[in-house]
């Protein structure tokens, strides 16, 4: 596999690097028939868009797409055939990089490209650029569209919980985060106090030509017991791939997560309670997955991302000559890639959760023994 593709009946494959002439993705195995709201998935598209706030890279990009293929010409349904998403680039600047693009930028991509294909578009990072992420935005936002149709109550949210040392994890109650909440700041912290210190402390970073890091969390709700596999396709395991799979993404905790070992297995342990004859859990230290299937509480993670790599003070490095040399990067940056990441996110799991939708309709039928409440007699 040459690292393209993700999922295994719903797959995505993106294309496309930074300062080329466009960026976007197929995807294939979308089941037929379902007739797509592109205009939601132009919004998804400009949620992650550069130039969306004075947080984030002044790139001015509108991200507009354009669908190529894959839709009945008459009613603009799905075909079942691979649907083609393309976004043109347009405000590449690539003079930027003219001057400095033999030398490494510490903790990006350039040198791995250069070491395994010994060849490597330099001109705004290629294909390692977050420019990439557009097909999987596009793609994500198709697949919740898939997920919708089947599970109506299906909320997938995700936003930025920490920048930096402000953590906001026990200032937000994630039974109250909606999409308006996150939206509200463009920091996408719910919390109001936390999003203008994390506001302050980007805008600072960023007039000292450096970078912050932080967490995006997410939890999606309103899905039902029964989708994911055992061992090697764990929906956590899965899940887990998919974000690690994310430019700058440094870790991921599911539920608990790292926090685990703060307590003892009495503590940690999820009750299990049936009420109205679904199974529910009175915490949700499992994040929603147990055995690597979901049991129908809310399936929550983290995803931790570093830093920017590309910061524009000097820097010791090295060139691709063998000489050590100091770097002076220049272009425009994400100062903190947390508020763009977060339909990003959302997207990544709505890719997990389609893919083992499918697999479960396609290995077990639909509906399946999870739906059905209290499995072998009054429970
Ligand atoms: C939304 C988003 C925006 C990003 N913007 C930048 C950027 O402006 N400059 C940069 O150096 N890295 C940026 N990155 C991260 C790099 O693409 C990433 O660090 C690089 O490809 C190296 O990969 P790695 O950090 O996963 O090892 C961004 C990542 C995301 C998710």
């Amino acid at each position: 596999m040459a690292g393209n593709t993700f999922g295994t009946q719903f797959t995505v494959t993106t294309f496309g690097e930074s300062h080329g002439a466009a960026v976007g993705c197929v995807i294939d195995g979308c089941p037929p028939g379902i007739d797509l709201d592109w205009d939601a998935i132009q919004a998804e598209l400009a949620r992650r868009r550069p130039g969306q706030s004075k947080l984030v890279t002044p790139r001015d990009e509108k991200d507009q797409l354009e669908c190529l293929s894959g839709l009945d010409q008459d009613s603009g349904k799905t075909l079942g055939t691979p649907i083609a998403i393309m976004v043109r680039n347009q405000d590449q600047r690539s003079k930027s990089y003219e001057d400095w693009h033999h030398i490494y930028r510490p903790s990006h991509a350039d040198f791995g490209y250069d070491a395994k294909y010994g060849i490597r578009a330099w001109q705004g990072g290629g294909r390692s650029s977050a420019r990439e992420t557009i097909g999987r935005v596009a793609a994500g936002a198709v697949a919740g569209q898939v997920l919708a149709a089947r599970f109506p109550a299906l909320r997938v949210t995700a936003w930025v919980e920490r920048v930096h040392n402000l953590d906001a994890r026990y200032a937000i109650d994630p039974t109250t985060v909606t999409r308006d909440s996150v939206d509200a700041s463009p920091t996408r912290c719910p919390d109001p106090g936390f999003a203008a210190d994390m506001e302050t402390a980007i805008l600072e970073a960023k007039k000292n030509g450096d970078s912050l890091g932080g967490y995006v969390r997410c939890v999606a709700t309103g899905l039902p017991p029964g989708l994911g596999a055992p061992l090697f396709a764990k929906l956590d395991a899965i899940i887990a791939q998919a974000l690690m799979s994310l430019p700058a993404a440094k870790g991921v905790e599911i539920g608990s997560g790292f926090s685990g070992p703060e307590f003892t297995g009495l503590e940690h342990n999820d009750p299990y309670a049936w009420a109205d004859n679904t199974m529910t859990t009175s915490s949700n230290r499992s994040g929603g997955i147990q055995g690597g299937i979901s049991n129908g509480m809310p399936i929550d993670c983290r995803v931790v991302f570093k830093p920017t790599a590309t910061v524009l003070k000097r820097q010791d490095s090295a060139d691709d000559a063998g000489n050590n040399v100091e770097l002076q990067a220049k272009g425009r940056h994400d100062p903190c890639v947390l508020p763009r990441a977060v339909p990003i996110v959302e997207a990544m799991i709505n890719l997990c959760l389609v893919d083992a939708f499918l697999q479960q309709r396609g290995q077990v039928g639909d509906p399946w023994p999870g739906l059905a409440g209290p499995l072998h007699g009054e429970g």
